[in-house]
């Protein structure tokens, strides 16, 4: 099992040759234009926990809080011209190096990680705090690190929801190892803090606290959902009850045939209800949060006009978006109640007959009530989201994209979407099935 996460002796030399090479190359250039710089390995490579290959290099150009990130940034696009330029809170540059996936982040070189002026100067304190205390139990780390990703609840972005490559470690430097992690975890509760400093815990709401040793006033497990910190905490507990090697490696789903679908669709007798539209051109952390507040306003509409949801997600594919509605209810009368106030309230009940002046039945009294009985605009599902799609409240990128087209199936239309990625998708979906005891 380690043979498989472990680096091995040539992968580690071969990492510590590209990065010395980088490093110099960066120095020499900086000295070249007179810049003052340090340059800091950091990340798992630098603490010797990264995953056996994974070839992710972090590299960060730090300046005097005084100076700017701009000549630092501009000393990254020299040393690696074919590249591509990212932004998280600055810009940064991403290249492919020696086969390396390299991150090449300018950061200001603060005195401690409470004076920060932009969130990845702490970065260079996680490397300083784990790299020393970690030393002899760098496998521990590799093998969580592993388990997570086997149970789906390894990464911090928004989309994953889950845990960071630190909070693996602090985790291991909590419990002392692997296994002792596990153990914990198979007994976490929501509203679990842990401080492994003392230094004392702020205000925080979010299901796990892990107070960060270098700033106390983080939580380094801010991005961890609920969801996700449960599905840890249950594949931890199945695999103490009957470990076994697919907890690490889970099989990857294929792309589920036109058949596939099919059988899917006449076994939950449900309606299927997919928009798909262009992907704006944004970052995943500014995609996902939109599609899901997307996602959260339609239901809310589909719930309030009278139809009713099984359940609801999203996902991308090549350049694409979507969000998938499976309903219970996806088709009602034309008639409906309106219940209005109570009779006795004459003034609410003369505004509120003015309301309806044409109703099909009505108005009569129901439980002390006024009632009218009057025609739906929408008695498709289909119909509301292709009326009132463009009105809803979304993201900016989000709205701007809707409003310049989208498309919507249902049912066996579903099946004109071939791609490969969003089949699998579907087969996600459909499986949605965890670890759960
Ligand atoms: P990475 O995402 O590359 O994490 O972020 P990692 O620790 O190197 O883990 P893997 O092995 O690549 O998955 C690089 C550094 O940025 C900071 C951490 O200090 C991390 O080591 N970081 C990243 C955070 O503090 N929080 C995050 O959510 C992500
Ligand atoms: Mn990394």
């Amino acid at each position: 099992m380690l043979g498989q996460v472990r680096p091995t002796l040539s992968d580690r030399e071969r990492l510590t040759q590209t990065s010395a090479t980088i490093i110099a190359r960066i120095e020499d250039l900086a000295r070249e234009h007179g810049i003052s710089l340090k340059t800091m390995l950091v990340g798992s490579a630098a603490r010797g926990t990264w995953l056996a290959g994974d070839h992710d290099l972090d590299i960060f150009l730090g300046v005097p809080p005084g100076d700017d990130l701009g000549k630092a940034l501009e000393l990254a696009r020299q040393v690696a011209p074919d590249h591509e330029e990212k932004y998280a809170e600055h810009a940064y540059v991403n290249a492919r190096m020696d086969g390396f996936e390299v991150d090449l982040v300018p950061c200001y070189l603060v005195e401690d990680a409470a004076h920060l002026k932009s969130a990845v100067d702490r970065t260079p304190f996680h490397t300083k705090y784990v790299a020393s205390r970690i030393i002899g139990r760098e496998d521990d780390v590799l093998l969580l690190k592993q388990f997570m990703k086997g149970a789906d609840v390894y990464g911090s972005e928004l989309k994953m929801g889950g845990f960071s490559g630190y909070l693996a470690e602090l985790l291991v430097l909590c419990y002392g190892s692997f296994p002792a992690v596990l153990q914990a975890a198979s007994t976490w509760k929501p509203g679990l803090c842990l401080d492994l400093e003392g230094h004392g815990i702020g205000r925080h709401d979010e299901p796990l606290i892990v107070v960060d040793p270098v700033d106390p006033g983080r939580n380094v497990a801010a991005a961890l959902t609920l969801d996700k910190m449960l599905q840890f905490a249950a594949a931890a507990r199945s695999f103490l009850a009957e470990p076994k090697l697919d907890f690490f490696f889970a099989p990857p789903l294929a792309a589920l045939s036109d058949e596939e679908i099919v059988a899917q669709i006449n076994a939950r007798g449900t309606m299927l209800i997919l928009i798909e539209l262009a992907a704006p051109d944004v970052v995943e952390d500014v995609l996902y949060p939109q599609l899901r507040k997307a996602e959260g306003s339609i239901k809310a509409l589909l719930e309030r006009s009278g139809f009713s949801l099984l359940r609801s997600d999203v996902s991308t594919y090549r350049d694409r978006a979507v969000m998938l509605f499976e309903m219970q209810v996806w088709q009602l009368s034309r008639a409906c109640q309106r219940i209005g106030p109570p009779v006795w309230q004459a003034a609410h009940l003369s505004r509120f007959l003015a309301a309806h002046p044409h109703p099909l039945s009505g108005p009569y009294i129901a439980n002390g009530k006024v009632v009218v009985e009057e025609a739906r605009r929408y008695t498709s599902a289909r119909d509301l989201l292709a009326g009132e799609n463009a009105n809803l409240s979304m993201g900016k990128h989000l709205s701007a994209s809707i409003r310049c087209g989208h498309n919507i199936y249902m049912g066996q239309e579903l099946l004109a979407i071939k791609d490969e990625g969003f089949r699998i998708f579907l087969a996600h979906y459909f499986q949605a099935k965890f670890r759960v005891g």
